[in-house]
């Protein structure tokens, strides 16, 4: 049975560094994956952070059309009524680093940003923070109704045999806050807006919740009157000038977000919007799909694989063959010694397609196809 990337499951770390990219143009598909698989091989000598990879659905569905559920599809964004509107950025390649150590998460990020630079333009890199109590800068506890580990397996992945099974699609916005706004109002116009109470986040009787709090726009139900959930890892960040939330949603059909998201816009049908978009403006969006570390590995070789070449790292050289003779299970990440930055961008990998077991993904690439791509 595949596995999900198990960082999308570890909640309350409290450091988060995400990056999110564009392919430069002209890339072509045998660039990216050799410049993901040496991210992902660099990175996992950095002790301890979760990584997690989302890939925009016109990249993943080129490199793994097989691997794609049918309905990931880039976001359009929303035009939506009373002047509010939810931008499309749609990027191209999503990655999180986090955990609980700054310099370790940096670290990771940092080499995974150097391995893409040759074929990426980073286009946001956002450091978030998870409170001890999941209380958002807004002010209000964020996560009270996410489902528990287990319902959010089920809520978030894609069901085993179906196409990208044990992946997810994950729909990421930035917002940002307009909290003096936000505090002039009273705390009962505050927690009309949330639906919740603010001190310890009990939900309104349904009788006196406003039909336009945060809370009403995204209860939805199925045909049997059953909730749809998703489940949320928002990471909020903050400087003394700049506040706001990073919205990560998953879910295992992206039609229960786009639902959320028409009833937040005000899109549909029912004339109201939610009032949450009075106090805070989403400036980027778009959707990713998660693959299972399966499919990952498919895509981009297996993390802990030995390199074709002579690797040297804080001044110490490891020969695969060697290594290899002293035992095929050695573990070269784990067993390296942790070198500065400096030392580690001299880290050396094969960037050879048929080292890594790719040469399938060659040539079958419709989005990334350009007048330079000439193996596509
Ligand atoms: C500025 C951005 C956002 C902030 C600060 C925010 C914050 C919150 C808070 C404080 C709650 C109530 C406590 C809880 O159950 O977690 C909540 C609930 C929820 N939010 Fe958001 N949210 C944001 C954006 C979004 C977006 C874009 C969506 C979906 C597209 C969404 C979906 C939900 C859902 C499904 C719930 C649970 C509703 C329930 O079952 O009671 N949120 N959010």
């Amino acid at each position: 049975m595949p596995q999900p990337q198990p960082g999308l499951f570890t909640v309350h770390t409290h450091l988060h560094f995400h990056q999110f990219l564009t392919l430069k143009p002209g890339t072509k598909p045998s660039e990216v994956v050799a410049a993901v698989t040496r991210a992902r091989m660099d990175s996992s000598w950095i002790g301890g952070p979760n990584i997690v990879w989302g890939f925009g659905p016109d990249l993943w569905r080129s490199l793994m059309p097989e691997s794609t559920p049918a309905d990931v599809a880039n976001f359009e964004g929303i035009h939506g009524i009373d002047g509010v509107s939810a931008p499309a950025t749609q990027w191209d390649i999503w990655v999180w680093c986090h955990g609980s150590e700054y310099d370790v998460v940096w670290e990771a990020a940092r080499y995974i940003h150097i391995a893409l630079a040759d074929v990426c333009d980073l286009q946001e890199d956002l450091q978030c923070y998870k409170a001890a109590d999941s209380r958002d800068p807004i002010g209000f506890i964020d996560g009270s109704e996410n489902p528990a580990l287990d319902e959010a397996l089920e809520v978030s992945l894609v069901p085993d045999g179906e196409p990208g099974a044990a992946g997810t699609s994950v729909f990421i916005q930035k917002w940002i806050h307009n909290l003096p706004a936000f505090d002039a109002l009273s705390l009962e116009g505050q927690e009309d807006v949330f639906g919740r109470s603010k001190a310890d986040s009990i939900e309104m009787e349904d009788d006196v919740k406003p039909a336009t709090s945060h809370v009403a726009r995204n209860v939805i139900l199925d045909a049997e009157g059953n909730e749809r959930h998703i489940f949320r890892l928002n990471t909020p960040f903050a400087s003394v000038d700049e506040v706001g939330t990073l919205f990560i949603g998953c879910t295992r059909e992206t039609d229960r977000l786009n639902t959320m998201l028409s009833r937040m816009f005000g899109t549909s049908g029912d004339g109201l919007t939610d009032h949450l978009t009075k106090f805070s403006t989403p400036v980027t969006g778009s959707w990713f799909f998660a693959p299972s570390m399966n499919d990952l590995t498919a895509a981009f070789g297996g993390i802990n694989a030995l390199p074709d070449e002579i690797i040297v790292s804080g001044g110490v050289e490891i020969n695969p063959d060697e290594a290899k003779e002293l035992g095929a299970d050695i573990n070269l990440p784990a067993q390296a010694p942790t070198a500065p930055v400096s030392a580690q961008a001299e880290v050396q990998t094969s960037s050879s397609p048929g080292s890594l077991n790719i040469g399938s993904l060659m040539g079958e690439s419709s989005y990334l196809t350009t007048e330079n791509d000439d193996e596509a």
